[in-house]
C-alpha cells in the first residue's frame, strides 16, 4: 500500500516500510528503508482518520527526519532561503552533483554550457493503480487487479529537465521497485554522464556488501566485504554484458546477520548490459547505496522533446536474514518477472546432446540419443550448436541460420518428426546475436559486424558481435530466426551469446554518441526478444551466455530459465547453484547430469550426486544415455520417474540453504518437502549426523523416506575380503560375477515426525560408513556422495 499525508510518502509491504517527504527546499528526504513501522491496525486507523487528513505520518515523520539545525563546519550550505541546510548530511532519495551533496550521485548531467551542476527538486506525485512499463527496456509487471505504484516528478531548479521517479510496491514479496526517466524539456541537448536507477541513503554505518564474481565456468561465488569507511563496488565495467565477472544481484546486511536472522537486503537490476553498485559511508552515521548502468564508458546525449528510461531496480527487505529475503526475492522474480506461458508450467526434462557429441554428430547419432532418453521417460530433446550452415567447429558458419543438410538430411522438420514419433518434443540452440568472419552473413553485410573501421578487431571463440543497435540487425535477426522457429515442431530454444565485447563501435552511430552503443545494444536486443517470444508464446526459451555470464532479470523477463554454467561438475554445481540461490529462484537456473569423468574438471561425481544436484534447478541430462551400463540406465529411469513425482516442489517450492552442502525445498502449502545432503569430505569414524529442516510446518507430521541408492560390491575394493570365504582378486572376474549378482539396496532411513521436530531438533540419520563395519543400515556417504530425502505430510 502506498499513504500519502501532503508531502510525506510511506510504501507498505507486508514487513517492509519505505519513508520519504519533501524538504521546504524540494528535496526528498530519505527517512526509512527496512523493517515496518507501521501495523495493519495503525494503517486501518490511519484510514479511519480521514487517511490524508490523519496526523500519524506527520507525528511518524517528526520521529525519523533528521534534525539538522546548524551549518556543518565546512559544508556547503545549499541557498541563504534554506540556511543552515547542507545536503551533504541529509539522507536523500536522489542525488545530483555540485549543490553540497559531495557523495556518490545518483545523477550526473553535463549541460550545454560545460556545467555539470544539477538541482532536482519536487514539483509533483501521483499515486496509481497501474503500473507504468518502461518503453525501452523490460521491466516488472503484475498479474494482480489492483497495483501500486507512486510517481514523483522532480524539476531541475535551473534547467527545463525533469526526472521521474517511479516506485511500484509488491506487498506480498516484501519488494519495492524504482527507475527513473530523465526528460529533456528544453531547447539544448542535455548529456546524461549517469542515470543510476535507485539511491538507498541508510541512516548507519558498518554494512556489507555482498557481491558474486567469477569467471567462466566459475559463476557466483560469494564475497563479502564491510564498508566503515569509503567505498565497496560490485560492477562489470566493460564486459558489455551482465557478467560472470560479478553478477547484478547484491546483498547488504550487517555484520551479525546470519541465514535466518537479521537484517538484509537483496538489490537487483532488471538489466542485461555493463552495470554498477556500490555501498560507500562517511564513516560516521550515513552510508548510500546505488545502482544502474555502469557510468564508465556511457555517455547519452538527451535532445530536446527526448527522454531516457534507467533500468528498473528491485530492491527486497527482509528481516528474518539472508533465507528469508531470498525466498521473498525469489517469489518476486517467479510472479514479477519471469512471465508467459511457461511461467507456471512445470518444466520439462531434457536431454541436450552437446556433451554428448559437440560438433560430431548426424541424424542416426541423433536419434541413438533421443531413443535412449525416450526410454527413460525424458521429455525434450535438444539439437545444440552445429546444426547450420558450415558449422563443423567453432570457425565457421555463425549467423547462417540455415539448416545443414549433409548432417540432417530431411531438415530440421523431418528430425523433429522423428524425435516427436518418440514421445519427446524437439528443442534447438541458436546464438543469434553471434556472426563467424567465415559465414555467409558476414560476407554479405561486414558492416553489422562491431568493429572499428581501419583498426584490428580482438575476437572471441573466434566469433564477432553482430551490431544490435542497429534495426536493420534487429530486423534480420527477427527475420531468419522466426523462419527457423517456424520451419519444425520446436517447442523450445536455447539462447547462447558466447563472447564479451571489444571495441565498441557502431558504423550509425555519430563520434559524439559513441557511448551510447552499449545501451543501445540492449535495446535493440530487448526488441529482438520481445518480438520472438510474443510470436512464439508456446516456445520454452533458455537464456545462455558460454553458462552463466548472462543470468539476469533483464533476460528472465523473456526467457523464464538460464543455463546456469558450462561447468557440470556436480560439486562445483553446488557451489554455484547455492550462489545463484540469493537471488534467483531454483526454477530459473538449467541444471544437467553429465558423464564422468567430467568434461571441465575431469573429476568423477556419483550418479545420484549428479543427479541429486540438478533436480534443484531446471533438470535434464548432457551425456550418451546410450553409453552407460545397464544398471546405470535403470538409474536414470529411477531418476527420472522420481524428479517427475516432486517436479512441482522443486521447481515451485520455497529455497532454504539449510548450510553450505545442503539444500531444502518445501512446497508452498507444506504439504511436501526435499532435502539433499552432501558429503564434501568424508573422514573414518562417525559423526552421527543429523538432518536438521527448515520451513515444514511444524503442526504437522510428515512421513520421511531417503531415496535408496543401490550399492555395488565393488565399491568396497579389496574389502571383500573380510566377508568372502575364498580371495577375491579386485576387479577380477570373480570379483565382476559377485558384483553382477549380489545386489545391495542401499540404507533405508525412514522415520514418522512432527514438523517441528525435524524443524527443531532434526531427524538423526543412520550411520555412515566409518571403517569399522558395515549393514544394511549403513550409509555408503564418501566424499562426494549425496542423499535425498522425501518429506510427505500425513495429517495437517
Ligand atoms: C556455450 C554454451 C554451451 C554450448 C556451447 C555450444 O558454451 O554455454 O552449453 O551450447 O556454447 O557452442
Amino acid at each position: 500500500m502506498i499513504l500519502r499525508k501532503g508531502n510525506i510518502f510511506l510504501l507498505q509491504t507486508k514487513k517492509s516500510s519505505y519513508f520519504m517527504q519533501v524538504l521546504p527546499t524540494g528535496h526528498i528526504e530519505h527517512m526509512h528503508y527496512g523493517a515496518s513501522i507501521i501495523t495493519a491496525n495503525q494503517y486501518e486507523e490511519f484510514l479511519k482518520n480521514g487517511g490524508a487528513e490523519s496526523e500519524l505520518l506527520s507525528d511518524m515523520a517528526k520521529v525519523l527526519a533528521i534534525k539538522h539545525k546548524n551549518e556543518g563546519g565546512n559544508m556547503v550550505v545549499y541557498s541563504e532561503e534554506s540556511y543552515p541546510l547542507c545536503l551533504e548530511v541529509m539522507p536523500l532519495e536522489m542525488s545530483g552533483f555540485g549543490k553540497g551533496d559531495i557523495r556518490e550521485p545518483m545523477v550526473e548531467l553535463t549541460f550545454d554550457n560545460g556545467a555539470s551542476t544539477c538541482d532536482f527538486l519536487f514539483e509533483s506525485a501521483e499515486i496509481s493503480d497501474e503500473l507504468t512499463a518502461l518503453k525501452t527496456l523490460p521491466c516488472s509487471y503484475t498479474d494482480e487487479e489492483k497495483a501500486e505504484q507512486l510517481v514523483i516528478t522532480l524539476k531541475d531548479s535551473s534547467y527545463d529537465i525533469r526526472l521521474k521517479m517511479i516506485y511500484k510496491v509488491f506487498p506480498e514479496c516484501d519488494t519495492i521497485t524504482r527507475s527513473a526517466i530523465l526528460i529533456n524539456n528544453g531547447k539544448d541537448t542535455v548529456k546524461v554522464d549517469r542515470l543510476l536507477s535507485n539511491q538507498i541513503d541508510f541512516q548507519s554505518m558498518g554494512y556489507q556488501l555482498t557481491s558474486f564474481h567469477g569467471r567462466w565456468a566459475d559463476e557466483m561465488g560469494k564475497t563479502t566485504s564491510v564498508c566503515n569507511g569509503g567505498k565497496v563496488v560490485n560492477e562489470e565495467l566493460a564486459a558489455g554484458e551482465s557478467g560472470s565477472r560479478s553478477n547484478p544481484f547484491t546483498m547488504v546486511s550487517m555484520p551479525d546477520t546470519t541465514e535466518t536472522a537479521g537484517e538484509c537486503y537483496g538489490f537487483n537490476l532488471v538489466y542485461s548490459g555493463n552495470h554498477y553498485s556500490s555501498l560507500s559511508t562517511n564513516g560516521t552515521f550515513l552510508s548510500r547505496f546505488v545502482s544502474g548502468i555502469q557510468p564508465t564508458g556511457f555517455q547519452w546525449a538527451l535532445g530536446p522533446g527526448e527522454e531516457f528510461e534507467a533500468p528498473e531496480a528491485v530492491m527486497t527487505y527482509s528481516g528474518d536474514g539472508f533465507g528469508g529475503m531470498s525466498r521473498m526475492m525469489h517469489d518476486f522474480v517467479r510472479k514479477h518477472i519471469v512471465r508467459g506461458y511457461w511461467r507456471d508450467r512445470e518444466r520439462p526434462i531434457l536431454i541436450n546432446n552437446w556433451e554428448a557429441t559437440y560438433f560430431n554428430f548426424n541424424q542416426s547419432s541423433l536419434l541413438r540419443i533421443a531413443k535412449e532418453a525416450a526410454k527413460a521417460g525424458v521429455e525434450l530433446f535438444v539439437l545444440d550448436d552445429g546444426w547450420f550452415g558450415a558449422r563443423n567447429d567453432d570457425h565457421a558458419g555463425l549467423g547462417d541460420w540455415v539448416v545443414n543438410t549433409k548432417k540432417l538430411p530431411d531438415g530440421l522438420k523431418g528430425l523433429a518428426e522423428k524425435i516427436n514419433e518418440m514421445g519427446l518434443k524437439f528443442g534447438l540452440w541458436v546464438e543469434p546475436e553471434m556472426v563467424n568472419k567465415d559465414s555467409d552473413l558476414f560476407r554479405a553485410h561486414p558492416e553489422w559486424a562491431v568493429r572499428i573501421p581501419g583498426r584490428s578487431h580482438s575476437v572471441g571463440r573466434t566469433q564477432m558481435i553482430l551490431d544490435m543497435s542497429r534495426t536493420d540487425v534487429q530486423d534480420y535477426i527477427i527475420d531468419a530466426l522466426s523462419k527457423v522457429f517456424s520451419s519444425a515442431n520446436i517447442s523450445y530454444i536455447k539462447w547462447d551469446m558466447n563472447r564479451i565485447f571489444s571495441d565498441r563501435y557502431s558504423l550509425e552511430l555519430p563520434a559524439e554518441r559513441m557511448k551510447e552503443f552499449q545501451h543501445r545494444y540492449y535495446i535493440g536486443l530487448y526488441r529482438v526478444m520481445r518480438t520472438l517470444t510474443e510470436k512464439f508464446p508456446q516456445i520454452l526459451f533458455e537464456g545462455c551466455s558460454a553458462g552463466g555470464n548472462r543470468f539476469d532479470l533483464g533476460i528472465l523477463c523473456f526467457f523464464p530459465q538460464i543455463w546456469a554454467s558450462d561447468d557440470t561438475d556436480a560439486v562445483c554445481r553446488m557451489d554455484i547453484q547455492r550462489g545463484y540461490s540469493y537471488g534467483y529462484p531454483v526454477n530459473t537456473q538449467g541444471a544437467h547430469v553429465s558423464a564422468v569423468p567430467n568434461h571441465q574438471t575431469l573429476h568423477t561425481v556419483p550418479l545420484e550426486t549428479r543427479f541429486s544436484v540438478a533436480a534443484f534447478g531446471c533438470f535434464g541430462y548432457e551425456l550418451n544415455l546410450g553409453e552407460l551400463a545397464d544398471t546405470q540406465k535403470k538409474q536414470v529411469a529411477d531418476q527420472v520417474e522420481f524428479y517427475k513425482k516432486w517436479r512441482k516442489v522443486f521447481q515451485f517450492g520455497d529455497f532454504y540453504r539449510l548450510d553450505k552442502y545442503r539444500f531444502m525445498v518445501v512446497a508452498k502449502d507444506k504439504s511436501a518437502a526435499v532435502a539433499l545432503i552432501f558429503q564434501k569430505e568424508s573422514r573414518p569414524n562417525n559423526d552421527y549426523l543429523a538432518l536438521k529442516t527448515m520451513g515444514l510446518d511444524e503442526g504437522s507430521i510428515y512421513e520421511v523416506a531417503n531415496r535408496q541408492v543401490a550399492v555395488n560390491v565393488k565399491e568396497f575394493g579389496s574389502l571383500i575380503n573380510t566377508m568372502a570365504p575364498i580371495h577375491v582378486k579386485q576387479n577380477g572376474v570373480i570379483h565382476n560375477i559377485i558384483a553382477r549378482h549380489y545386489k545391495m539396496s542401499g540404507e533405508k532411513d525412514e522415520a514418522v515426525a512432527t514438523g517441528a521436530m525435524l524443524n527443531g531438533c532434526g531427524l538423526r540419520l543412520n550411520p555412515d560408513y566409518g571403517g569399522t563395519g558395515y549393514g544394511e543400515d549403513t550409509r555408503m556417504f564418501r566424499t562426494g556422495d549425496a542423499r535425498l530425502y522425501v518429506f510427505a505430510r500425513v495429517t495437517e
